[in-house]
């Protein structure tokens, strides 16, 4: 791994993939802002997740559900009464820390606070004198659960509020939707339901960039199934997940499973894939066995019942679900990482160089006349071009930094306009990782890269 995280937060910084939020007001802790090159690269992800878990698959339908939901939704899941972490202040330096981070960053990994109650941790840290990471004393707040969830309100009458929340997860709104998707799909069981959408929570983290945010984005997926063949399902949608991790971009080195160790009263099975963050070992996403728990759930909160009539049996039963959840921003950094390289070039300079995979790549193609007297034409190769791609253009500069520039910002190709150009309407193409040029017809430019970008 070439990237520090710092590395990586100055080159985001740098080159416009992602700003800190509200900046000019000093920040506001655990939030980003994606500029022009980094909502491009999110989108894109988002798109490559889309089209290989909805668009390839007949059996899986998308859905895009209200954010704010009827507030009993949050009962019935569990996350009123439970979705929170368990924090503790320093009373020296009045720091919020999490007391499951404290421990495993304490033990260097080797003990995991999974399923740890309230007493084993406050034990362990007293035991083992665990000291305040910032400023190094042992003076510790009792520990106290934090609601993760985001309180907001709704009134129709002044002064009559009802509480609401803003969704921790997208789920919910894919099994609630469980039997309207059934039905206006006509699908049959196993289906799947897939959404992609903002979450929020109310994290205390010790920042790490885009690894774990107040507010960020899911890309969900709900597997509805027969009890009898879902620990199949489940171990095909690891395969699926673990595949899709490796095509967009990441090292099959980089990637591990990592089983729970210790299961939701519901659950049969339950597992993180992994990925080597410059931060070490962490998770990506989750894929999780829930068995029949969250339809049930919101049969009995409902007072509707959510089974499903199997068309050839006849057959009344709740579905199993087998949920799979990635976070798009937490993705989008680890492609960020593993795609930034340094290279030392003949010459002795570093190029750095992000290796996106051209799919995901924030724009395919730079459009660069050599110069500046050569704009006309190559505002006519981009005017072409932009149709089909995302392009950049860029006439400042020398030649060489522009290549830099978008070495940096992972452009997999840049078209030079030439003076040849004006002749016979051929231009060099630059391939990102190869830095080889090769001269073709500007006609021939969109399949060429058509074929190239192909996910
Ligand atoms: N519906 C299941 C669920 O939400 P989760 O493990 O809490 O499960 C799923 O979250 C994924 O969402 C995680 O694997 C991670 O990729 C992403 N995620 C969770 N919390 C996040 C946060 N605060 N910031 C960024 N990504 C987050």
């Amino acid at each position: 791994m070439k990237a520090s995280m710092d590395k990586i937060v100055n080159l985001c910084k740098a080159r416009g993939f992602v700003f800190p939020g509200s900046e000019i007001y000093g920040g506001f802790a655990n939030t980003w802002d994606f500029g022009p090159v980094g909502v491009e690269l999110k989108n894109n992800i988002k798109r490559a997740w889309w089209k290989r878990f909805v668009q390839e698959d007949p059996s899986t339908f998308g859905l895009d559900a209200a954010i704010l939901m009827n507030p009993t939704v949050w009962d019935a899941s569990g996350h009123t009464q439970s979705f929170s972490d368990p924090k503790m202040d320093c009373k020296n330096c009045k720091q919020r820390f999490r007391a499951d981070n404290l421990i495993e960053e304490h033990s260097k990994g080797s003990v995991s606070a999974e399923g740890m109650t309230t007493e084993q941790m406050e034990n362990y840290i007293n035991e083992h004198k665990v000291k305040c990471p910032r400023c190094g004393n042992f003076n510790w707040t009792p520990i106290r659960q934090f609601k993760l969830m985001f309180e907001t309100s709704r009134g129709t009458v002044e002064g009559e509020k009802d509480v609401v929340y803003l969704r921790p997860e997208t789920a919910q709104g894919e099994y609630v939707n469980f039997l309207n998707v059934q039905r206006t799909a006509r699908a049959k069981v196993p289906f799947a339901i897939a959404q992609i959408g903002k979450a929020f929570r109310n994290e205390i983290t010790p920042g790490n960039f885009l690894f774990r945010t107040v507010e960020f984005e899911q890309m969900e997926l709900q597997t509805f199934c027969k009890d009898e063949n879902s620990m199949s399902i489940y171990e095909n949608m690891k395969k699926k997940a673990l595949k899709f991790a490796e095509d967009v971009g990441l090292d099959k080195d980089h990637l591990r499973f990592h089983d729970h160790e210790k299961l939701a009263f519901y659950a049969k099975a339950a597992c993180d894939i992994q990925y080597l963050f410059p931060i070490g070992w962490e998770e990506l996403n989750g894929i999780h066995h829930r068995s029949t728990h969250d339809l049930s759930r919101h049969q009995e909160f409902s007072g509707k019942s959510q089974a499903y009539l199997d068309p050839v049996t006849n057959e009344k039963y709740v579905p199993s679900v087998i949920e799979y959840s990635i976070g798009a921003d937490r993705l989008t950094l680890a492609l960020l990482c593993e795609a930034y390289d340094e290279e030392t070039l003949e010459n002795g300079e570093t190029r750095v160089v992000m290796h996106f995979h051209p799919a995901i790549a924030p724009y395919k193609v730079a459009i660069l006349p050599l110069q500046k007297n050569l704009s006309d034409k190559a505002k006519e190769v981009y005017s072409v071009l932009s149709k089909k791609f995302m392009c950049d253009y860029d006439e400042a500069g020398s030649i060489g930094k522009r290549y830099r520039r978008q070495d940096e910002i992972g452009t997999p190709f840049c078209v030079t306009i030439d003076f040849d150009t004006l002749e016979d309407d051929t231009v060099t193409i630059r391939d990102r990782d190869t830095m080889a040029q090769e001269r073709i017809k500007i006609s021939a430019l969109p399949d060429y890269i058509t074929k190239k970008i192909e996910f």
